[in-house]
C-alpha cells in the first residue's frame, strides 16, 4: 500500500492520483484521496483499481491545494469503499500503512469519549483519538503528539486537518515515510518513487520520527518529541522507471532485463582481470572467522537464500542456518557473536525481515543485507550492505531482483571459500569464470520464450502442478511453484525430487503436470529415477534440462525445454528464467493481472 501527501499551490486531486499510480506496483485493492475544499475536509474513495477512483473524480471532482492519498492493501476489514483510506473523524483525516495492534482497546476508549467509529479498520482509531484531543481544545500538533505514543504496532501515518490548509503531520514507526521538498510546495510519501513526479529532494524520517509539514518546510521531531534535523538527499529513482518500454507488462520487461542487471551486479562482486571474487565498494566483512551464517528472508528472497545455503556450505564449508523471517523472528534461535546474520530483501522494507534483523542486532551479531533499494530501512540498519543492482522492480512477483540476489550470494560464497581456505586460486578462478558467463547464458535462456509461450495453453488447463528439483534446483522448484500460483492462481507445489516418493507421488496422474528442473549435473541420475517414478504412473513431465540431460532422461521426446550446458554454479541463476517465463506466459494466456496479482503486495510492511 502507498501514501502520498501534498501541501501545494495548485489543485492536488489529480496529482495525488498520479503519485499513487507510481505506487500501483506495490499491490492494493482500494484507493482514496482527501483534500480541503474551501477549507472543508472532503473525500473520494473507490474499491479496486485507481481507474475507479479516477472515474469517480471525473464525475465528482475534488478541489483543493492540500491533500492526502492512499492505496490500501486490506488487513483489518474487507477492501470496501467504507474501509478505504483516508479515514476521517471529527475534522481530521488520516492515511495509514501498517498495523495498529492495540486498536480494539483504543476504539473502546474513543467510544467512551463520545466518538462514533464507522469502519472495521485499525486505522480509524488514529483519526478518532486525534479528533477527541482536538475536541478537548488541543492544536493539531499537540493532538498528534499526544496520540502517537499510545499507538502500538508498525505504521506510517499522515494526518490532514479541517480548516488548516497549510498543514500535514506525518509519523513513521516501522513503515517508511519520506518528506519531499519542492519549490513553494512540500510533499510526504511512503517512498521516493511516490515523490518522484514532484521532487528528487528527499528527507527520510528515522524510526520513531514524526514531522510537521507546511507549504514552506518541515520540522521533524524524534520519538521523544525533540526537534531534530534529518539530512536531505537526492533521490536517484527518476521518472523513467514507470515506463514499460515495448513490453506488455513490467514483469516481461524485468525478465528481459536480467542479462544486463545480472551483469551490473556481478561487476561489483567479481574482479574478472584477477579472476577473483571481491567485496563491493563500502562493504567490509571477513568470512574466515565466522562460525555460522544465519540467513532470513521472505518469499522469493527466501528461496534465493536457500540456494545460497548450498553454495556457502559447498564452496566455503560455512554452516548456514536459514528460515523464513516470519518464523525466525519468534523462534528465539540461540545465536552468538561470531556469526553473521544476512537478510535478503528486494524492497528492504519487509516487516518480518526487518524484525528478524533487529532480533539479531539485539543479540550482538554482525548484520549483512542483500538489498535492492539502497535507501531502504534494512539497508540503513545493516552493518554491511551487499547491493543488488537490479534497478527498480515494479512487477509484484520478483524476477530480476531474485537472479541478482543469486549473483550476489554466489559471489560471496566464492569469496568466503577463499577467505576460509577451502578454495584454491585455481578453483576460485574457475568459479569466477563460470559466474561471469551468467549474462550470456541468460540471453540464451530468453531465446526459449517462444517455445514456452506455446506450452502455456496446456499448462493453463491444469488445476494442480508439481515442480521437482534437487540440490540448488530444489529451491528453484519452490520458486517455480510460488511464481505459478501467485500469477496464474493455479495450485502448484515444489518438492525436492527425492521427497516425491514420501507423499506427493500419490497425486500423480495425467492431469497434474510435473515440471522437473534437472540440468545434467552431478546429481542428475538421481533425478532421472524420480522422473521414471512419475512416468511409470502416467504422469506428464515437462523437463527443463540441457542437451545431455535430454538425451539421458530415457523419456523419449516428451516435453522438454533445453538450455545450453553450463557449470553447476550457474544453473539456478539461468534456469530461473524459463521458470519465470512458464509462470508469466501461463498467466498471460489465462488473462490474469500479471503485474498486480490479486491479494498480493510488492512490499509487505505488516506481519
Ligand atoms: C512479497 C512479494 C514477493 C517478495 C516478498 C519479499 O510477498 O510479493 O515477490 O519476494 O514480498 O519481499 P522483499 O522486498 O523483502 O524481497
Amino acid at each position: 500500500c502507498g501514501i502520498v501527501g501534498i501541501v501545494g499551490t495548485s489543485e492536488v486531486a489529480s496529482r495525488l492520483v498520479d503519485a499513487l499510480k507510481r505506487l500501483e506496483y506495490r499491490g492494493y485493492d482500494s484507493a482514496g484521496v482527501a483534500t480541503l475544499e474551501g477549507g472543508v475536509l472532503t473525500r473520494r474513495r473507490a474499491e479496486g483499481k485507481l481507474r475507479n477512483l479516477e472515474a469517480l473524480l471525473h464525475k465528482s471532482p475534488l478541489a483543493g491545494t492540500i491533500g492526502i492519498g492512499h492505496t490500501r492493501w486490506a488487513t483489518h476489514g474487507a477492501p470496501t469503499v467504507d474501509n478505504a483510506h483516508p479515514h476521517a473523524s471529527g475534522g481530521v483525516a488520516v492515511v495509514h500503512n501498517g498495523i495498529i495492534e492495540n486498536y480494539l482497546a483504543l476504539r473502546e476508549e474513543a467510544v467512551a469519549r463520545g466518538l462514533h467509529p464507522v469502519t472495521e479498520t485499525d486505522t480509524e482509531v488514529a483519526a478518532l483519538l486525534v479528533a477527541a484531543e482536538l475536541a478537548d481544545g488541543l492544536s493539531p500538533q499537540e493532538a498528534v503528539g499526544r496520540v502517537l505514543p499510545r499507538l502500538r504496532g508498525a505504521f506510517a501515518l499522515v494526518f490532514l486537518f479541517d480548516g488548516h490548509d497549510e498543514l500535514l503531520i506525518g509519523a513513521r514507526r516501522g513503515s517508511p515515510l519520506a518528506v519531499g521538498h519542492g519549490s513553494g510546495e512540500m510533499f510526504l510519501g511512503s517512498d521516493a518513487i511516490a515523490l518522484s513526479p514532484f521532487t528528487d529532494r528527499i528527507t527520510y524520517l528515522d524510526e520513531g520520527d514524526w514531522v510537521v509539514v507546511t507549504r514552506t518546510g518541515a520540522q521533524v521531531y524524534d520519538r521523544d518529541n525533540r526537534p531534530v534535523t534529518r539530512a536531505e538527499s537526492r533521490s536517484t529513482v527518476g521518472a523513467v522507471m514507470i515506463d514499460k518500454g515495448n513490453y506488455r507488462h513490467y514483469m516481461a520487461k524485468e525478465i528481459h532485463e536480467q542479462p544486463e542487471v545480472i551483469g551490473h551486479t556481478l561487476s561489483r562482486y567479481l574482479d574478472l582481470g584477477a579472476k577473483k571474487a571481491k567485496l563491493p565498494d563500502g562493504a567490509a566483512i571477513d568470512f574466515s572467522k565466522l562460525t555460522r551464517l544465519v540467513i532470513s528472508a521472505c518469499g522469493t528472497a527466501f528461496y534465493a537464500g536457500l540456494i545460497g545455503k548450498y553454495w556457502f556450505e559447498r564452496y566455503a564449508r560455512l554452516p548456514v542456518e536459514i528460515d523464513i523471517a516470519s518464523e525466525f523472528r519468534y523462534r528465539e534461535l540461540p545465536v552468538s557473536e561470531g556469526e553473521l546474520a544476512l537478510f535478503i530483501s528486494q524492497s528492504g522494507e519487509t516487516a518480518d525481515t526487518l524484525a528478524s534483523l533487529r532480533y539479531c542486532r539485539q543479540h550482538g551479531l554482525t548484520i549483512g543485507a542483500v538489498v535492492n533499494v539502497p535507501e531502504s530501512t534494512i539497508a540503513r540498519e545493516a552493518d554491511v550492505v551487499f547491493p543488488t543492482i537490479a534497478g527498480p522492480e515494479i512487477g509484484v512477483a520478483s524476477t530480476k531482483a531474485f537472479t541478482c540476489q543469486l549473483a550476489v550470494l554466489a559471489s560471496l560464497a566464492i569469496l568466503a571459500g577463499r577467505q576460509r581456505g577451502h578454495l584454491s586460486d585455481a578453483q576460485e578462478a574457475e568459479l569466477v569464470g563460470a559466474l561471469a558467463e551468467a549474462p550470456g547464458r541468460a540471453v540464451q535462456a530468453l531465446k526459449l520464450e517462444a517455445q514456452i509461450e506455446r506450452l502455456a495453453p496446456s499448462l493453463a488447463r491444469a488445476k494442480d502442478l508439481l515442480y521437482l528439483g534437487r540440490s540448488t534446483n530444489y529451491p528453484l522448484a519452490l520458486e517455480g511453484a510460488l511464481k505459478l500460483k501467485e500469477l496464474s492462481y493455479i495450485h502448484a507445489e515444489g518438492y525436492a525430487a527425492g521427497e516425491l516418493k514420501h507423499g506427493p507421488i500419490a497425486l500423480i496422474e495425467e492431469n497434474i503436470p510435473v515440471i522437473v528442473i534437472a540440468p545434467h549435473d552431478s546429481i542428475y541420475e538421481k533425478t532421472v529415477s524420480n522422473m521414471q517414478e512419475v512416468a511409470a504412473r502416467g504422469g506428464r513431465i515437462l523437463l527443463v534440462t540441457d542437451d545431455k540431460g535430454g538425451e539421458a532422461s530415457g523419456l523419449g521426446h516428451k516435453d522438454r525445454i533445453v538450455l545450453p550446458e553450463m557449470p553447476e554454479i550457474l544453473s539456478p541463476i539461468v534456469y530461473a528464467i524459463p521458470i519465470q517465463l512458464i509462470a508469466y506466459h501461463t498467466a498471460v494466456f489465462m488473462g490474469t493481472d500479471v503485474d498486480q496479482p490479486r491479494n498480493l503486495a510488492k512490499s509487505v510492511t505488516v506481519e
